[in-house]
């Protein structure tokens, strides 16, 4: 569903992504882990065309997109939704258009099935009655949840997030993470998460990709990451266990 093949991108002399090689098939859950800039966003701004790799191919659904024009990759939009890391909504449209504006783009649909879609769209994230309120009038979390039903509310068959529960509470987190697990099921959505939360990846994913300096340095089933014997896995695991222990011994009353 998702291919790359010696991906390489460069910003000047800097080379971001060193020749990723990664194939994601449909219905599946991948995590992409790694450091603050090793080039996880670049990776998902390339795929949707907002960025032109270097070197390399990329396969959406069948299709060869990396030389793609601007033109043709809004056909690519619309298998493949983009998440993004921060919520860039329109700032002039209420809610209700900011979530309509990809659909009336996008396809020629009713009002009345633009609603039904907008509303199901917001239902999925949990977030009621704020139809008519403009991005600044609502929080960070609740733009972030909104920004995402703008992307799920398209129906893509490829989805990636960039970060999609940093910066919320835990029980959005939940909802959000239930979220990309009930697509996956029912709509065989295929998923792409960036994200820095290893116990939720442990949790939800198919498999995890290891990032480091823009190249792919292990890859596995959680059950197999668990088990790696690569540095940068083993404390990205340490840190989850630390953040586990030190969350039930809150919960216990042991530690503030
Ligand atoms: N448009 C751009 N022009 C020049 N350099 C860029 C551009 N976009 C990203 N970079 C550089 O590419 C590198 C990788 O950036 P990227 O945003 O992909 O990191 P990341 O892995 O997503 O990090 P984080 O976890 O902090 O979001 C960084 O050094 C960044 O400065
Ligand atoms: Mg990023």
């Amino acid at each position: 569903m998702l291919e790359y093949r010696n991906l390489v991108k460069k910003f000047g002399e800097r080379t971001i992504l060193k020749g990723i090689n990664l194939k994601i098939n449909q219905g599946e859950i991948v995590f992409i882990l790694g450091t603050s800039g090793t080039g996880k966003s670049v990776l998902l701004k390339n795929t949707v065309g907002l960025l032109k790799p270097d070197a390399g191919e990329i396969w959406i659904d069948g299709e060869e997109v990396a030389g793609f024009s601007e033109f043709e990759f809004l056909k690519i939009r619309k298998k493949c939704g983009m998440v993004f890391q921060h919520p860039a909504l329109f700032d002039s449209l209420t809610i209700y258009e900011n979530i309509a504006f990809g659909l009336r783009k996008h396809f020629s649909l009713s009002e009345s099935e633009i609603s039904s879609r907008v509303n199901r769209a917001l239902k999925l994230v949990n977030i009621h009655d704020i139809n008519d309120k403009r991005p600044a009038e609502i929080s960070y979390g609740m733009q972030k949840r909104v920004s995402l039903a703008r992307t799920v509310a398209l129906e893509p068959k490829v989805l990636l997030f960039d970060e999609p529960t940093t910066g919320l509470d835990p029980v959005t987190t939940n909802a959000i993470n239930e979220l990309i697990k009930d697509l996956s099921r029912t709509l065989k959505t295929t998923s792409l998460v960036v994200s820095h939360d290893m116990p939720c990846a442990l949790s939800i994913a198919d498999r995890i990709v290891v990032f480091d300096q823009g190249q792919i340095v292990d890859q596995g089933t959680p059950q197999e990451l668990l088990n790696s014997k690569v540095k940068l896995v083993q404390e990205f695991l340490a840190e989850a266990k630390e953040m586990l222990d030190h969350d039930s011994n809150v919960i216990r009353g042991t530690t503030s």
